[in-house]
Order: structure tokens, then sequence, then C-alpha cells
């Protein structure tokens, strides 16, 4: 290692050699040196709150859902939960990863999602996975790899969770949001399909929102294929009408054109061919029997000839549903679904057809998070506060009262009471003012002598006034105060 020593001693030789200046200034020329040398306290400070600001940051289009606005989002997830079990649907859970081949094989090549917004990496084998960004595919693997074409069918599924797109944020476009979709196999009736509206529909009614379902049917694979020979002659001839994004699009994804949203595109969608002329009589009669169910079923449409969804695996029926103006319409789908019945088959199982939904949650969210703040904004926060106010504290003193505490809450809870409380916390003064903080209406309080007693406190935290309670009748006061 002889070049390493003398690029040392060089260095070595180079630092002696600084002439030191003398006098006055030097300790503070030294001083100078030194924060040349070693990073000062100042930027270490800096350099570490840089490290904490990036390691804070949410990644771009992601978002956390807090405490102070979950509970739409939970009453969201409650609802969909309740009416896909009315509807007969079981809940599947999927791995948010899969194998990439997955979606490219099943969403298609050439589709915006496959193309641009997947999220795609290497695991440590080498195995090239992708965050998933629907769960249909994922559905239809879960349906061929467990064997469920043995069971009765349909097979009526539903799912609820996270999906993962990299597009362009924006209001209502999220790069992770969630889903809560419905996909029945096996069963190729217009009333299937007819169903699954309804329930997609019926939520949307279940949380207040008025929506308007759009819906077309694209035909078989064989129609498709001849119309979109059509539409490309038509959409050459008026090439010099499209916006960049569409004129590229007419050979990599001609259907994506019908739905643009670029305004110099609208004339010439407005005139393009439409699908339906190119339907057989077999998928025209499925389509009306679809309309004929809504009909039945008395769920509004609109038919929409331009609506064709943006992945490969449709056939037949295809429906978006889009908030009223009243409930801030916007050009943002609440709900996208379809019939696809050739995807099971194509992903290597049997011939087995499908249809389903997926539910946007967080753009239901907005709408209900949007209503809230109107309806809180007329009135007084004290008033808001009082409304919100909810709930028992439970106040405990010594080790015996904490012991006998966790019993008592562990009753109250089970009989549906929300029972806040730290039972780690000695000091009565500290419990007090944590049930402040809580906005509770009434405070248990167990002392020594509560439990000896068999009895425990029950303060209105309003005007201070405390009653004796017997323990076994806790309960019964409990709910009676509280209505349950
Ligand atoms: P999709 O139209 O891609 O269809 O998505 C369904 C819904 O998910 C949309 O209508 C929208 O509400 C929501 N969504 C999509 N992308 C975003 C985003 N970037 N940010 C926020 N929300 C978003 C599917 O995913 C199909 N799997 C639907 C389906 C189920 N077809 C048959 N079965």
């Amino acid at each position: 290692m002889p070049r390493k020593k003398s690029t040392a001693s060089a260095k070595k030789n180079t630092a002696k050699n600084v002439k030191k200046p003398s006098g006055k200034n030097n300790t503070a020329d030294k001083g100078k040196k030194t924060a040349k040398a070693a990073p000062s306290a100042a930027d270490k400070k800096s350099a570490s709150k840089k490290k904490r600001v990036q390691t804070l940051a949410l990644l771009r289009g992601m978002k956390d859902i807090t405490p102070d606005h979950s509970e739409s989002f939970v009453k969201i997830f409650r609802a969909a939960d309740a009416i896909a079990t009315s509807y007969g649907y079981s809940y599947v859970e999927t791995p948010v990863v899969e194998y990439t081949s997955l979606f490219v094989r099943s969403l298609g090549k050439g589709t915006d999602v496959v193309d641009k917004e997947m999220y795609m990496f290497e695991d440590k084998d080498g195995g090239k996975v992708a965050l998933r960004p629907e769960m249909t595919a994922s559905v239809a693997r879960a349906y061929i790899m467990h064997g469920m074409h043995t069971l009765p069918q349909p097979v009526k599924m539903w799912y609820w969770g996270p999906m993962f797109r990299y597009d362009r944020p924006q209001a209502g476009r999220y790069r992770e949001f969630h889903q809560f979709g419905c996909e029945t196999f096996g069963e190729r009736s217009p009333v299937v399909d007819a169903e699954l509206i309804c329930v997609a529909y019926n939520l949307l009614r279940d949380l207040g929102v008025n929506a308007s379902v759009h819906i077309n049917s694209i035909g078989t694979l064989q129609e498709r294929e001849q119309y979109i020979i059509e539409l490309v002659g038509y959409l050459r001839s008026k090439r010099s009408y499209l916006s960049e994004l569409s004129k590229k699009r007419i050979t990599k994804n001609p259907l994506r054109v019908l739905d643009s949203k670029e305004p110099e595109d609208q004339a010439v969608v407005e005139e393009a061919p439409q699908i339906i002329d190119w339907l057989s009589d077999a998928s025209k009669n499925y389509f009306m029997g679809v309309l004929e169910y809504l009909d039945e079923v008395q769920i509004p449409y609109v038919l929409t000839p331009t609506l064709v969804r943006g992945l490969d695996y449709y056939s037949d029926t295809v429906f978006e549903m889009f908030a009223d103006d009243a409930d801030g319409g916007s050009q943002n789908a609440l709900v996208g679904g379809g019939r696809y019945d050739g995807l099971v088959e194509q992903l290597g199982g049997q011939s087995v057809p499908g249809c389903g939904f997926s539910f946007g949650v967080e753009r239901v969210f907005a709408i209900l998070e949007k209503r809230r703040r109107q309806q809180n904004s007329g009135q007084e926060e004290e008033q808001i506060a009082q409304k919100d106010r909810k709930g028992l504290f439970f106040a405990q003193l010594g080790e015996q009262a904490s012991k006998r505490a966790l019993y008592l809450i562990e009753t109250l809870r089970r009989d549906g009471i929300t029972v806040y409380h730290n039972l780690g916390k000695s000091s009565l003064k500290a419990q007090m003012e944590l049930a402040h903080k809580h906005g509770v209406t009434h405070t248990l309080i167990l002392g020594q002598k509560e439990v000896l007693d068999n009895t425990v406190l029950l303060r209105d935290m309003d005007s201070g006034i405390q009653e004796v309670i017997d323990q076994n009748k806790l309960k019964q006061t409990l709910k009676k105060m509280f209505n349950l």
C-alpha cells in the first residue's frame, strides 16, 4: 500500500505546510478552518432537519385518512359490507402485490393502466411484480386457482382495498386509492348485470349520493374488432382535428378516443360511428334485457354510445356512475364496471362468464366530507362540539380499582357502550383532564371505597353532580341514559 501512504503523507504535509497567520485572529481563523473540515452544529442540524422533512413527507398522490375525517371512510366501508352481504356476496381478499403478467394479460397492453400507470418492480428473486392497479384480475386469478368453478354458480364476491396507479395526481385522482367492488362469476344473464348496477346504485343512494348510471354495450370481441376497423378509418380521416393524445391513440387504443375529455376531440367523437350499429341481434337483445331489468327496478340510466371503458377485458355491458350536479357532479366516475366473459379463460381457467363493478371510495368520501363541511358551516363550533359529544370516560384510583375498572369496561363495551380510559394514569386530576379532552358527557369514577361497596360514581361533566350507582345496575342505568 505504498501509494496510499504517500497520499496520506502528502495530505499531512500540505496541512502542516499551511502557514499559520500570527497574531490575534489566529483563534478565529482556526475556528473557520474547523468549520470547513467538519460540518458545524448548525449544518448538522439543518441536514438532519432535511432528512426528517423527507422522512415525514408523503409520496405524491397518496394521503392519510386521519381520525378527524375517518368517520366518513368507515361509514362507506360499513355500508358497502352491509349491502354486499345483503345481496349474497362473500368477502374476498387478495394480495396487494401480484405478478405483473397478471395485469398485462387481463387489462391489456396499450391500455393507460398497463402502459403508463403500473407500479412495477423486481423483487429480490428477480420476479417481475406490480402493485395491483385494480382487483378484478386478482379475483379472477383467485377464482381459477381455488377451483371455484366447482362451487355452485354464480360465485359472488366483494372486496375492499387499496389500489395503485401512477397517474398524474389531481382532484379525485390519486396514486393510492381504495375500491369497493363486487364480482359475479359463472352466469351470463342480463339479470346479473342489472343486479350489480343495483348494488352500486343503491349503495350510493344509501350514502345519500345522487348519481346517474351511464350505460352501453360493446358487444363480443369479434363485433368489437369489426367496429374498430371502421372507427380507425373514420378517425384517420379526421386526424387533423384531433388532440395530440387522441392522434397517438388511433393506432394504440382507438376506443379510448371515444371517451376523450379533450375539448377539440368532442366534435369528431360526436360524429363517430356508434358501436351499437355493429352488434349482432343476440348482443342487442342481451343489452335490451339488462335495460328492461333496470326499468323494472326503476333505476334511471343514460344510454351513452361513446362509453367503452379503458380496460381490454370487457364485453357486452359496460357502465359508469357519476354524481349528479347537486352532489358536485364532475367528469370523474364514482363507479365503473361491466361484463368480462372472456377474462377467466384468457387467464388460463375454464370458459366462465363474469361481470362486476368497482366503486371509487375516495371520490364518494370527498362528496360526504364536502357535505359534512357545508352542514357544519351553518352551526356554531360550540353546537358541533356538543353534537359530537358521546361516550363515557372511566377514571379509577388505586390498583384494586384499576383491575375492577378493566372488568367493568369490558362488560360495557360488549354492550355497545363506548368507554374511554387511561388505566395507566393514577392521578384523578390527570384522568379528569383527559375526560374533558375526549368531550364525554359523563365519567365513571371508581376508588377504593367504591370497590369495597360494589358501587361506582357517575359524574355529569357539565353540572359536576355525582350519583352513586350499584355496579350490578350500571349496565341498565347507562343503557337507559344512552338510549341503547
Ligand atoms: P376503473 O374504472 O378503472 O375500473 O375504476 C373504478 C373506479 O375506481 C372509478 O370509477 C373511480 O371511482 C375509482 N378510481 C379509478 N382510478 C382512480 C384514481 N386514480 N384515484 C381515485 N379513484 C380512482 C376498474 O378498476 C375495474 N376493475 C372495474 C370493474 C370491476 N369492472 C368489472 N369489475
